[in-house]
């Protein structure tokens, strides 16, 4: 049974030991993965997302959520980011259209654009993602303001966890600690071998890639594939901190994402009915469009804009200046 349409809530599906990408962002599902039947949650709603919600309709504003900031009265934000965070970075994002990375693909020889994070098309033609991946070598970019300000709120202590669906490691670049982020779809850092899975690190897949080489495992002679997470593949075991980060957060905030791939796309909804949400994006996504909560608050527009306005509302003007100019001055290739 689709769990899609549900209109309270969509439940994350649990296959087995792992949690697979199982949509295309369209709706529709690639379908059971290896033939076992998705585990839906057995417990109710209100013990999943929590019975709280407040009992008077209050419309919350950007200033009353940055009130909740800056007074301490959240504690545990836990944040959702999608590709839209690293635009200002210089890398595309996915479905903007024109200048998304899937209305540029004509360049790959690829049947639909989805293809190319496809693990059954990468072992029968792993050109075109590997031409992609030099695109977004991450030694080519550095962290934004919007990288900064979430490095800001873990210094302050207030940051839960984040939750990325980026692999361009401009979180980590940023000073976010491994132990704050969990890369919900993988990341460049090791690469495994689809043959004999043996792994090394990311550094040797780059060799390879920077000079125009499938890589190739060194014991099996197998495709050697980055740890990032294919449609098809199951998300790292650290996305189930989920189950216990979400509950726990009195703050949600969802920055730069289409909301369209899951399961990453149904945490939305899994936080408490009572905690704020706030969505910074260029338009409006996900359950926060179809399904609103009272509580939701939505800031549209250019990210960058948003979250500088965010932290003006904060006084964290000063803070932030002085922390990019410290982090700049150490990224290589930066003058100090
Ligand atoms: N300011 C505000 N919003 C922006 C900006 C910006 N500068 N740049 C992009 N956005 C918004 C876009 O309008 C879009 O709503 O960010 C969102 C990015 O959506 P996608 O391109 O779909 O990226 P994402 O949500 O991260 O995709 C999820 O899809 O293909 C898979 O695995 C891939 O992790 C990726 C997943």
């Amino acid at each position: 049974m689709a769990l899609w349409g549900q209109p309270a809530v969509r439940a994350l599906r649990l296959w087995g030991p792992g949690v697979h990408i199982i949509c295309d962002g369209k709706g529709g599902y690639l379908g059971d993965i290896g033939g076992r039947r998705p585990i839906a949650f057995s417990a109710g709603v209100s013990g999943i997302f929590g019975n709280g919600g407040s009992s008077k309709k209050e419309k919350l504003s950007l200033q009353d959520v940055a009130e909740l900031i800056r007074a301490r009265a959240c504690q545990r934000v836990v944040v959702m980011a999608g590709a839209g965070i690293s635009t200002p970075s210089g890398i595309p994002d996915f479905r903007s259209p024109g200048s998304g990375y899937y209305s540029n693909l004509q360049q790959y020889d690829v049947p639909y654009p989805e293809a190319i994070f496809e693990l059954s098309f990468f072992l029968y033609n792993p050109k075109p993602f590997l031409s992609l991946a030099k695109k977004l070598y991450p030694g080519n970019y550095r962290p934004n303001v919007t990288h900064y300000f979430l490095r800001l709120l873990h210094d302050k202590g207030q940051l839960l966890r984040l939750y990325t669906q980026n692999i361009d490691g401009l979180e980590r670049a940023s000073g976010i600690p491994a132990s704050k982020l969990v890369e919900a779809h993988g990341s460049f850092a090791s690469a495994t071998c689809t043959v004999c899975r043996a792994t090394a690190p990311g550094e040797d897949f780059w060799a390879d890639v920077l000079g125009d080489r499938v890589p190739h495992c060194p014991v099996c002679g197998g495709v050697r594939k980055p740890d990032i997470v294919f449609f098809g593949e199951p998300l790292p075991d650290r996305f189930l901190l989920h189950v216990v980060d979400f509950p726990m957060a009195d703050l949600l905030l969802i920055l730069g994402t289409s909301l369209q791939v899951e399961p990453f796309a149904s945490l939305s909804e899994a936080v408490r009915s009572s905690v704020p949400r706030l969505l910074m994006n260029r338009d409006m996504v996900g359950s926060l469009a179809w399904c609103p909560r009272s509580r939701d608050v939505v800031q549209l527009g250019d990210l960058v804009h948003s979250v500088e306005r965010l932290v003006e509302l904060l006084g964290w003007t000063e803070d932030m200046q002085d922390l990019v100019q410290r982090e700049t001055g150490k990224l290589p290739g930066c003058d100090a």
